[in-house]
């Protein structure tokens, strides 16, 4: 029977999963997020175009592969309409190849400002949320207060969205917290009547049906492994299960139906927002890398924390998802170092450990590196597996021996076409 394949990121998100979807669309039918939200930032590049997608899948300029939004996902309407305006003014016919979950669940401008006001409240020890009413939509969905897509076309949505809203106001009161709804509510509005001229489905029947037909699905997912509400670092993560089994509960896909698991990792690290980041440069290669990578978040912009190749955090995350191939990217940035540090394991309680502990702060890990030597050579416009450099072959193998999974794809730009197959 043919499985369902799914994509998804290993480190702290940002690796590079929307370009990967982008090259992989041709080969499958349906492309399928399961998870996150707005939140996400997946950019892709071609043609010298760049586009960053949100919630929308990263299917959706191929002219074939239907796109869905399944029922983990959280979509703030108002967001999703900006996207679907964006990709229509660039000719991408969105209503015909979007479908979306009756069981996903909707971002609230009260949401979005609970977060904000939740986020104030913990002062220097925020999350570093992207404030898109993330934490707060699942919390609601959780203590199934929720309010979802299937719901907007009930007489009494009106009703449901007041008597939410009036839940809201008080957690708002409770923060002290100023706003000013009015202002926020057209938007929302305008924005749900959008929506409702999309195709909604069943997500589970849908993904059911499709694989009985033989049809082949690439399930997206977003974040990274890392930022996972149950196996990232707690509580600097986001509000849903990132990892592979999220696909299983955010599409309805059951667990002996996954096949491929692609695991997508940068050939460096980087975190955006707060929480312990063991590999971290807190100095001028950090910067270094940063400028070089354009490390900047495709969702707020903010600059992205940089550090070396984790490898017990990447075992980690292999192990957590059961990750069959990976995909490492950005190897172009390396280029401009001379060597490259790849931490093997960490110091813990004065042992050698090769596995991510319970914390991994700064007072509980310390790393420790292995040095290798850079290969100091323009990759961007390389197009086969035989024209990489020795010194990058070597650093592939190393991580392979490591991890004991095969790399697949190497990439080495951000455009479609930089992108180099190893097998
Ligand atoms: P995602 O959230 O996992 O989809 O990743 P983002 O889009 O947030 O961040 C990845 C960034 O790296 C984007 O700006 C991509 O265009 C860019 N990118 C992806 N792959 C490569 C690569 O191999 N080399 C370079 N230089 N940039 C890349
Ligand atoms: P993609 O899909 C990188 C981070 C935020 C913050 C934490 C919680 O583009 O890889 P949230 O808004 O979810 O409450 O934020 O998670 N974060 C991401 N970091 N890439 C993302 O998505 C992220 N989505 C959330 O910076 O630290
Ligand atoms: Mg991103």
């Amino acid at each position: 029977m043919i499985k369902a394949d799914v994509l998804l990121g290993l480190q702290w998100g940002d690796e590079g999963k929307g370009k990967i979807v982008d090259v992989l669309t041709p080969k499958y039918d349906i492309i399928a997020r399961f998870q996150g939200g707005p939140n996400a930032g997946h950019t892709l590049e071609f043609n010298g175009i760049k586009h960053v997608l949100h919630t929308i899948p990263s299917g959706i300029f191929h002219p074939t592969a239907l796109n869905v939004v399944g029922n983990g996902v959280v979509i703030d309407p108002v967001i999703f309409k900006k996207e679907i305006d964006a990709l229509t003014a660039m000719g991408v016919d969105v209503k015909k190849k979007l479908v979306i979950s009756k069981r996903a669940h909707l971002i609230l401008p009260t949401h979005r400002l609970i977060d904000a006001a939740s986020e104030a409240a913990k002062g220097k020890d925020k999350i570093g949320s992207t404030l898109k009413g993330i934490g707060p939509t699942y919390m609601d969905k959780t203590g199934r207060n929720g309010l979802r897509v299937g719901d907007v076309e009930g007489v009494n949505f009106k009703d449901k969205y007041k008597a939410l809203v009036e839940k809201h106001k008080q957690i708002l009161e409770f923060h002290n917290y100023s706003y000013n709804l009015a202002d926020l509510e057209p938007a929302f509005f305008e924005a749900i009547e959008e929506l409702k001229k999309l195709t909604f489905i069943d997500s589970e029947h849908f993904i059911n049906d499709a694989i009985k037909k033989g049809q082949k699905i690439l399930a997206e997912g977003a974040q990274g492994s890392l930022l996972d509400i149950d196996f990232g670092s707690y509580p600097f993560v986001t509000s849903s299960n990132t990892i592979c089994a999220g696909a299983c509960n955010g599409l309805g896909i059951a667990p002996n139906r996954i096949g491929n698991v692609i695991g997508i990792f940068k050939a460096y690290c980087t975190r955006v927002g707060s929480g312990p980041f063991p590999t971290e440069l807190d100095n001028e290669v950090g910067e270094k890398m940063r400028q070089v990578g354009r490390e900047f978040g495709a969702t707020t912009g903010r600059p992205r924390r940089c550090g070396w190749l984790d490898i017990p955090a990447l075992k980690y995350a292999i192990a957590i998802n059961g990750v069959t191939e990976l995909m490492m990217m950005k190897a172009d940035i390396l280029s401009d170092f001379d060597t490259l540090q790849v931490c093997t394991h960490y110091l813990h309680k004065g042992e050698k450990i090769d596995y991510l502990p319970y914390s991994i702060e700064p007072s509980d890990v310390t790393p420790v590196y292995e040095e290798l030597k850079g290969w100091n050579v323009d990759l961007t416009k390389m197009t086969s597996k035989t024209s990489l450099p020795q010194e990058l072959t070597d650093y592939i193998n190393y991580i392979e021996k490591l991890v004991e999974v095969p790399i697949s794809i190497v990439s080495i730009g951000p455009d479609r076409t930089q992108t180099i197959f190893m097998s």
